[in-house]
């Protein structure tokens, strides 16, 4: 979600308060079998296209490309003449190779006991039963096909059988309204959409459809609406409406793949940045399967013959699109999807999943991480972990304490944690630690993974150098970087093109510490401007959260007669802290003393929740309209609206 014009705020370079000593090293055994080791940096740095080559060789390609990058700036096309099927890649190519047996999918619907096992012989069936339905439906190459689904098995098997067709899919993550839906529909003139009755929701069953009627009511494009009995609620049929069960059952099992050019779009993936309309992601086939495929591999260390691998995404956020569907099923590894919630029916239950299909890979974010924090040490301490291996965090900068608690309470101080950085925009995994190779920092994303030249610059445009901070920016094209915006090249090169001369600018601050390794501090309007210092929220949230009695912080900058801009922290406390009278004195003591009395907060709410994105970012907007005692701007995009009451009765100024 880049931004479409960077703060003013951040034409000085960032402060670099943090100092953070802890080093994780790999662990020997990992490290003597990993599949990637430091060869790779090296590979890469001397040759980044034929390393790239490399990676998709690992794929099955009908033709071969015969130019690997055309780059004409800000456009690029990788492995141009090349062809493949995606679908093919992910599921066919793994039962033709005797693995037909193998599991793809464990999952484990919400109600407890709801499960299915879906092996590589299953999906290729479902998959090209649904192939089959698409084209009796008249969908063909090119059309585009939105998808507004619960997290069971046929989300994964639509979008394979999109991808098998050449049909270009949509997925409107669940929690979206009727509106978001249909300007995302309008946008990408879709002619089909696939749901669900339902899903579930905090162990209760929770309606899809009518928000789908309610979408598609003045969608004249929209020729059908597919639809899988799944919670078997009441729902109105209309005349567009086709059941998944009377349709795709009676498909047959073959569908031969065709293969499509390396450059044909994949999917849209519509991303709402800060400002402005959605923007619709465009990704293609042939480099984004290598990059994401790759990655999984390399970052996670997959070993698919033993691993059972789980990202906790929903298939609704590009996490899900390429670490739950794409890279894991390319690779051919064994995974759990869970539909539901981590507290239903109790807060243990990631824990009993874990346990159930002795996970040895976890890849989830630090806003869930911060949660179990918040509920107890004692919760994931009940349940046999002993399988984990690796863990993974994305989403958002992870604080330094949030790190440490995951690996010591759920990684036993034995699992490497590796913090990928990335975005919609990238597709893939960007920069990471390698948990074979790297000694990691809590609450850095440390190195850009091999084959991706990632830099930190300042305002002009010039690297900083070690010790400094300022812009993240990407000065290389990448094979699974995003086209261009559906519809809209101009608005492309002005969102990620415009703000450095041939560099692509993500929207993050960053900043490179004195061993040269990379922190990733958020968004760049996100910083404040306290007595003509830059200070990221980042910084003073992770200081915030050392505090043993803290669970999570969010920091904005609220204007100031004196300072400019003063730092206000809403904070919640960790299971078992009490609230006392001197709670804020502690906090910004202990702020004054970790980061410097610069960064100490004028002002310190304790309060039980904070606003969020339904991806699970902290909405750091709204807290400063708290803060500056405003009206609340758009809360539409808020998992849930009530908690702003809650906070704004903590602060007795704000109205
Ligand atoms: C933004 C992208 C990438 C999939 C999920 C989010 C932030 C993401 C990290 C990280 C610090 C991170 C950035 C980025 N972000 N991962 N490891 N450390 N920040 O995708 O919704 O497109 O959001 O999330 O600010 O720009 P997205």
């Amino acid at each position: 979600m880049a931004t479409e014009t960077p703060g003013q705020e951040t034409q000085e370079t960032l402060s670099n308060l943090l100092s953070e000593t802890r080093r994780f090293e790999p662990p020997a055994d990992l490290a003597s079998a990993a599949n990637v080791t430091a060869d790779a940096y090296e590979e890469a740095a001397q040759d980044r296209l034929a390393f790239w080559e490399r990676a998709a060789e690992r794929l099955t390609w009908a033709e071969r490309w015969d130019t690997t990058l055309e780059w004409k700036p800000p456009f690029s096309k990788w492995f141009v003449g090349g062809k493949l099927n995606v679908a093919y890649n992910c599921v066919d190519r793994h039962v033709e190779a005797g693995r037909g047996d193998k599991v793809a999918y464990h999952w484990e619907g919400e109600p407890e006991g709801d499960t299915r096992t879906i092996t590589y012989a299953d999906l290729q069936r479902e998959v090209a039963k649904a192939a089959n339905a698409l084209e009796e439906l008249g969908v063909r190459k090119g059309d585009r096909v939105a998808v507004y689904m619960p997290m069971i098995p046929e989300l994964p098997i639509a979008l394979l059988a999109c991808a098998r067709i050449g049909a270009i899919h949509s997925v409107v993550f669940g929690g979206f309204s009727a509106s978001a839906l249909k300007s995302r529909i309008d946008d990408a003139d879709a002619k089909l959409v696939i749901t669900a009755d339902g899903g579930y929701r905090r162990g209760a069953p929770s309606a899809l459809k009518p928000t789908v009627d309610e979408a598609v009511a003045d969608c004249p494009g929209i020729e059908h609406v597919l639809v899988v009995r799944r919670t078997g609620q009441d729902v109105a049929v209309n005349e567009r409406d086709v059941w998944w069960h009377d349709l795709v059952d009676r498909q047959p099992a073959e569908h031969e793949p065709v293969p499509h050019d390396a450059e044909d779009p994949l999917y849209i993936l519509y991303t709402s940045g800060t400002t402005g309309k959605p923007k619709g992601i465009l990704h293609t086939t042939g480099g984004y399967l290598t990059q994401v495929a790759w990655t999984h591999h390399a970052v996670f260390d997959l070993k698919p013959e033993t691993d059972v691998y789980w990202c906790t995404a929903d298939i609704g956020w590009v996490t899900g699109h390429s670490y739950i569907v794409y890279g894991p099923l390319a690779n051919g590894a064994t995974s759990v999807i869970y539909e539901g919630t981590p507290d239903t029916p109790h807060r243990g239950r990631f824990w009993e999943v874990v346990q159930k299909y002795q996970v040895t890979i976890l890849y989830t974010a630090p806003t869930a991480i911060r949660t179990f924090m918040k509920w107890g040490d004692d919760i994931p301490a009940k349940y046999d972990m002993s399988s984990l291996r690796v863990l993974g965090s994305v989403g958002e900068p992870i604080n330094p304490e949030a790190y440490v608690w995951y690996r010591e309470h759920i990684g036993a101080n034995r699992c490497p944690v590796v913090d990928t950085w990335w975005q919609t925009e990238t597709g893939g995994i960007m920069i990471s630690p390698l948990p074979g190779v790297t000694a990691a920092k809590p609450g850095a994303a440390m190195r850009p993974l091999p084959g991706v030249v990632a830099d930190v610059v300042d305002d002009q445009g010039e690297s900083v150098p070690n010790g400094g901070g300022g812009f993240l920016v990407v000065r290389e094209p990448w094979p699974a970087m995003l086209r261009t915006i559906w519809g809209d090249d101009q608005r492309y090169i002005d969102t990620y093109w415009s703000r450095f001369e041939g560099m692509y600018f993500p929207g993050d601050g960053a900043k490179r510490d004195e061993d040269g390794d990379l922190w990733l501090l958020g968004r760049v309007d996100d910083v404040m401007l306290v007595s003509g210092h830059n200070i990221s929220t980042t910084e003073v949230e992770s200081a915030l959260v050392s505090h043993p009695k803290v669970a999570e912080a969010a920091v904005v900058g609220a204007t100031d007669p004196v300072t400019g801009q003063a730092i206000v922290s809403f904070v919640i406390l960790r299971g078992g802290a009490e609230e006392s009278e001197d709670i804020a004195a502690e906090l910004r003591a202990h702020v004054a003393k970790t980061l410097g009395p610069i960064a100490k907060p004028r002002q310190i709410l304790v309060v039980p929740e904070l606003p969020k994105t339904r991806s699970g970012k902290i909405m750091r907007r709204l807290l400063r309209d708290v803060a500056e005692n405003r009206s609340l701007g758009d809360v539409t995009t808020l998992t849930d609206s009530s908690v702003m009451n809650l906070i704004a009765e903590k602060l007795p100024s704000a109205k």
